[in-house]
């Protein structure tokens, strides 16, 4: 699993999944991330929360690979990931599934084939047979049955995001990556998104990272929040911390986010 190279610093653990170790990311002049450390620990879940254009989306792009940083390294299974080129970039991205807002489904194409779809790019050796074998047994194991020949129209909101979930699968990641996995859902479908992500961190072992505005989702879910504010990392630790402890930012932020602080006490005790 990890294969520890010469100049692997002494800090970089077995449970060191995937590390943003000294992250900037800047376009031009601008600078979206800075200095950024954070070490998401293998199988657990990690959600990152901030406000908009905090440079969430930016974090998950350079974690899945789809963006090299201007300064610092990323390290995925004790490998530095950043002097890399596109073959073996290309490789190293097969190891992160991807969970699209709003699941982000072909609205032309049916389950099947929207499942499919990265198996048929990725996987040449297998037939046809094989691979619609290997989507309806996905789609079994997330509670999707007999579901493969509808259209994302006919499906709810929740069964929408199961399907986005299956096409994340598809290509046993060990890194599953989730963009705002309950914005636009109703209370309790949101709950049952949260009990979701955990079932599937569980059943196919994998370490999963969380973009969220959602406070409760938060608290149900991470082992590990961290706040993004301006590029930054203003404060980490389990949600409880953020909302209770000692950092006045996290505080006001989690305060002033809308979500009532005794559900939350709630939800923690
Ligand atoms: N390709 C780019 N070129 C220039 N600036 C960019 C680029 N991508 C993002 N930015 C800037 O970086 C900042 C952070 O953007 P990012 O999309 O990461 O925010 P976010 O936290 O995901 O916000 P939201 O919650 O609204 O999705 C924004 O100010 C944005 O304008
Ligand atoms: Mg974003």
């Amino acid at each position: 699993m990890m294969n520890r190279a010469p100049d692997t610093p002494e800090w970089l653990l077995p449970e060191h999944h995937v590390v943003l170790d000294g992250i900037t990311k800047a376009y031009g002049k601008t600078v979206v991330l800075s200095d950024i450390n954070i070490r998401f620990q293998r199988h657990q879940t990690a959600v990152i929360i901030g406000g908009s254009g905090a440079g969430k989306t930016t974090l998950l792009r350079l974690l899945i690979g789809l963006e090299k940083p201007t300064v610092g390294h990323i390290w995925v299974d004790g490998q530095d990931i950043t002097p890399l080129g596109d073959y073996a970039m290309n490789k190293v991205r097969q190891r992160f599934g991807m969970v699209f807002q709003y699941a982000a489904l072909l609205d032309s194409l049916t389950v099947l084939d929207n499942v499919a779809f990265t198996l048929r790019e990725h996987r040449k050796d297998l037939s046809k047979r094989q691979i619609k074998e290997k989507v309806v047994t996905m789609l079994n194991q997330l509670g999707l049955v007999d579901k493969e020949h509808h259209m994302p129209s006919e499906l709810s909101g929740g069964q929408r995001k199961r399907v986005g979930l299956a096409r994340a699968l598809m290509l046993e990641p060990s890194v599953l990556v989730y963009d705002e996995p309950t914005s636009g859902l109703d209370p309790n479908t949101s709950r049952m998104v949260d009990d979701l992500i955990e079932e599937t961190r569980d059943r196919f072992n994998v370490t999963s990272v969380v973009i969220s505005h959602d406070m409760a989702s938060c608290f149900r879910i991470a082992h590990r929040a961290y706040l993004l504010i301006e590029g930054k990392v203003a404060a980490e630790g389990t949600p409880a911390e953020l909302a209770f402890g000692d950092s006045a930012i996290s505080r006001d932020f989690i305060a002033n986010s809308g979500v009532s602080l005794d559900m939350l006490k709630r939800i923690v005790d």
